[in-house]
């Protein structure tokens, strides 16, 4: 059997956004010793995480994207929200909400959601979709800064929706794009 890959799609937010996150987190944490600041080229939106895959899903997974392109490109107006601690009771990682006022984003999720339990058989997880884009993890152990200012108030479309495979460094995780569909 060959080695399985891990994988997962996300949506890239534009670069300008990913700067303005960059600006406000060095604001938020810039001195904190507990938080890594992730860089802003790996920022992503996660819709679907599959986890461990066979090779071969990779391709499947690709011609998947070509029956997104309509869903995503009506996904045009999201809006940066409050910073979040998640897990909330034990955080790990510091994020910040995404508004979707018109649903489009759910809507792709869903979509994305039955296609991929058709195509792999994949068993999404239980928990509700709550979007969010993740910009730095804690350290273990440490306590999180109290206060936090407030995000810019931003509104995007995303650039692109891409399969990205995740490689797990001993520096952290690394992301490289296998698929990708314009926005
Ligand atoms: P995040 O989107 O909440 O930051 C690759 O690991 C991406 O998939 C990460 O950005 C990660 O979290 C997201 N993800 C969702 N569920 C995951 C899981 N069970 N294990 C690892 N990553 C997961």
């Amino acid at each position: 059997m060959s080695a399985t890959l891990r994988l997962f799609l996300a949506a890239d937010p534009p670069q300008a956004l990913c700067e303005e996150l960059a600006l406000w987190l060095r604001r938020a944490v810039g001195r904190s010793a507990a938080i890594r600041r992730l860089a802003p080229e790996s920022l992503h939106l996660t819709l679907c995480f599959l986890g461990e895959q066979q090779p071969g899903a990779v391709d499947q997974i690709a011609a998947l994207l070509g029956l997104m392109l309509e869903p995503f490109a009506a996904v045009e107006r999201l809006a940066v929200g409050a910073p979040v601690w998640l897990p909330p009771r034990r955080p790990r990682v510091l994020a910040v909400e995404i508004g979707d006022p018109d649903g489009t984003l759910r809507a792709l999720h869903e979509r994305l959601t039955r296609e991929l339990v058709a195509t792999l058989g994949w068993q999404p997880p239980h928990g509700r979709f709550r979007p969010h884009i993740t910009v730095a993890r804690m350290h273990p152990g440490s306590e999180r800064p109290r206060e936090l200012p407030p995000t810019p108030p931003l509104r995007f479309a995303p650039s692109a929706l891409t399969l990205f495979r995740s490689s797990l460094e001993p520096g952290g995780a690394v992301y490289t794009a296998l698929a990708s569909i314009p926005g």
